[in-house]
């Protein structure tokens, strides 16, 4: 493994590619850094932000970079919808794939993607709202849509950390 590579939007991706580097030492690049600095080929931890399933930037990086693992980034509890992320991103069964819980700040967001998220929240929000039975799962969901919410800490990076002392 050579470098951590990763795409953001509103930062937590960023600051999960941070708390990799504080425990690996591995260089850190914004894939569009990487672009300019890192040859093909090279080996990466590849981190993506999650919109609607697709891990942005997975695509552009697997072109050029040999990735031993991906990080997707979303507002879904850590270690969930590991399936649904590896099939709609056509990520090969044999690169591990782990989803951790970002942050969500409506107000951090900006033109289409503040509005899909405000039509997301004023929907799915009510919809979860008025269920019946919510699982801790869905009250976890309900909470960060409607007071927002910060989730990226080390303890989400626990799997991603076991599996590199291994490689
Ligand atoms: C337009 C849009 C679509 C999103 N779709 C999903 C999704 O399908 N699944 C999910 O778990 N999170 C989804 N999210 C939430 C973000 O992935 C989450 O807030 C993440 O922490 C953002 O990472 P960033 O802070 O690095 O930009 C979406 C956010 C936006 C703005």
């Amino acid at each position: 493994m050579k470098a951590i590579v990763y795409t953001t939007n509103a930062g937590s991706t960023e600051q999960y590619a941070k708390l990799l580097v504080q425990e690996t030492g591995l260089p850190v690049y914004s894939l569009a850094e990487a672009k300019r600095t890192l040859s093909s080929g090279t080996e990466i931890v590849y981190l993506g932000w999650i919109m609607a399933s697709t891990v942005k930037g997975y695509a552009d990086a697997a072109k050029r970079y040999r990735i031993c693992a991906v990080c997707a980034v979303g507002m879904g509890q850590t270690g969930t919808q590991v399936d649904v992320v590896r099939k709609k991103n056509a990520i090969p069964q044999q690169i591990p794939l782990f989803t951790l819980q970002g942050n969500f700040d409506i107000e951090k967001l900006h033109g289409m993607y503040r509005f899909m998220m405000q039509m997301m929240v004023k929907f799915a929000g009510k919809g979860l709202s008025n269920k019946q039975n919510r699982t801790p799962e869905e009250d976890d969901m309900l909470d960060m849509m409607l007071h927002g919410g910060n989730r990226v800490c080390i303890e989400n990076l626990q799997a991603v950390l076991d599996w590199y002392k291994n490689c």
